[in-house]
């Protein structure tokens, strides 16, 4: 039985170009790019190279860029960075909204515990930030806005048209989780006016292990590890040369190729859509009006319509060798039902009865063709029960 990976959004396969530039840098050329002789000075070189190709696709400069372990360290690093670095002077809370990753999500929390006060903001039906209530909380002046620039649940994008505008006239500095966008749609600093934004390699066909926080230039921002001087002294320990290249080398590969592949994989999203919503009852689609990023697909059973265990599908799929999620891959195992989906308004027996699929390079309309047809049989089969 050939497997099907519907799963891209919660981790992609190396790509094996990424994997042959990354080999020479753990044999080869395995200096530490801190050292001064020939071996640390080739490693510095391929650090630095692979720091300007990340820094140049996101439109910032390469001393704006500062590699870390991945997106989970990349977004706790711009919270604790940024409460730390800021002068408080009375103005101590934080803005968020409910649909973050846990990684935004638990490090507000955390600097709650420590006196900051944590707003976190309602999204729409959607899954789009409400703006009014963003207004609201922007009058009492914050410190910092969290806001994802897209869902890694049901890839609503936020509309990051004005936000920054406004986030900075209430004298705020705005952080954007950038995870699950790069290489899908494009990611410009500029263009979006944020001060600090987190990207991770193993999202688009990169290493597991590392990523990257964009910090504007001039941000107020204390580092959160203490070490040796690397990183400009933000982000100690000794450099994953290795890693950084993969993650630039895969950088590369999706930029080049990302509006022939944004197009095909939200035309195979689009056909999967269309057949579950046609063939089976009760299917809704989450974030379908939104802007959404165009590998993912979250679909939810109306439990009024439909009552459907999410868990038991994901688990039938698999036995016919397809890889779905039944919700954030960093929180399924656990039985709760996913936040996301709760925040934009689903039941929790709605929420607990969804499933997200997640296209990339490897599928085909033939996958879809055979995913279509594998929940109907699920779903009957399920139902006859
Ligand atoms: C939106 C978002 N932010 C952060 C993360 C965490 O990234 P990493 O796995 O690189 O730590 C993920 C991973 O699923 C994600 O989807």
């Amino acid at each position: 039985m050939e497997r099907i990976y519907l799963d891209h959004a919660a981790t992609t396969p190396v790509l094996p170009e990424v994997l042959d530039a990354m080999a020479p840098y753990f044999t080869v050329s395995f200096g530490n790019a801190s050292s001064l002789h020939a071996a640390g000075r080739d490693a510095r070189a391929a650090l630095e190279r692979a720091r300007a190709t990340i820094a140049q696709a996101i439109g910032a400069q390469p001393a704006e860029v500062v590699f870390t372990s991945g997106g989970t360290e990349s977004d706790n690093a711009a919270v604790a960075g940024l409460t730390q670095g800021l002068p408080d002077a009375g103005r101590r809370s934080i803005v968020t909204s409910a649909t973050e990753h846990h990684a935004v999500l638990a490090a507000c929390e955390a600097h709650g515990t420590s006196g900051h006060a944590i707003t976190v903001l309602p999204v729409n039906p959607d899954g789009t930030v409400n703006r009014e209530s963003l207004a609201r909380a922007l009058a009492d002046g914050p410190l910092i806005v969290s806001l994802m620039l897209a869902n890694n649940e049901v890839g609503a994008i936020t509309p990051y048209s004005g936000i920054a505008d406004e986030i900075h006239g209430a004298g705020a500095l705005l952080h954007t989780d950038a995870v699950q966008c790069l290489g899908k749609i494009p990611v410009n600093v500029a263009a979006l006016g944020v001060d600090l934004m987190s990207i991770s390699a193993h999202k688009v066909y990169g290493p597991k292990g590392i990523g990257a926080l964009y910090i504007r230039n001039g941000t107020p921002w204390s580092p959160v590890l203490f070490g040796g001087g690397q990183e400009r002294g933000r982000r100690p320990g000794t450099e994953n040369v290795a890693l950084a290249v993969g993650f630039a080398r895969a950088v590369e590969a999706a930029l080049g190729t990302m509006s022939q592949e944004a197009a095909r994989l939200a035309s195979l999203r689009d056909l999967l859509e269309q057949k579950l919503v046609g063939d089976l009852p009760g299917v809704l689609v989450n974030s379908c009006s939104a802007g959404r990023l165009p590998h993912l697909l979250n679909i939810s059973f109306d439990d009024a319509v439909a009552p459907m265990e999410g868990e038991m599908l994901i688990v039938n799929l698999d036995l016919m060798g397809i890889a779905a999620s039944s919700g954030s891959a960093c929180t399924s195992g656990s039985v709760q039902p996913s936040h996301v989906l709760l925040a934009m308004g689903r039941t929790p027996a709605t929420a607990a009865a969804s499933v997200r699929f997640s296209f990339g390079r490897s599928n085909t309309v033939e996958d879809v063709e055979r995913v279509g047809g594998a929940m109907k049989e699920i779903v009957e089969r399920m139902r006859r029960r």
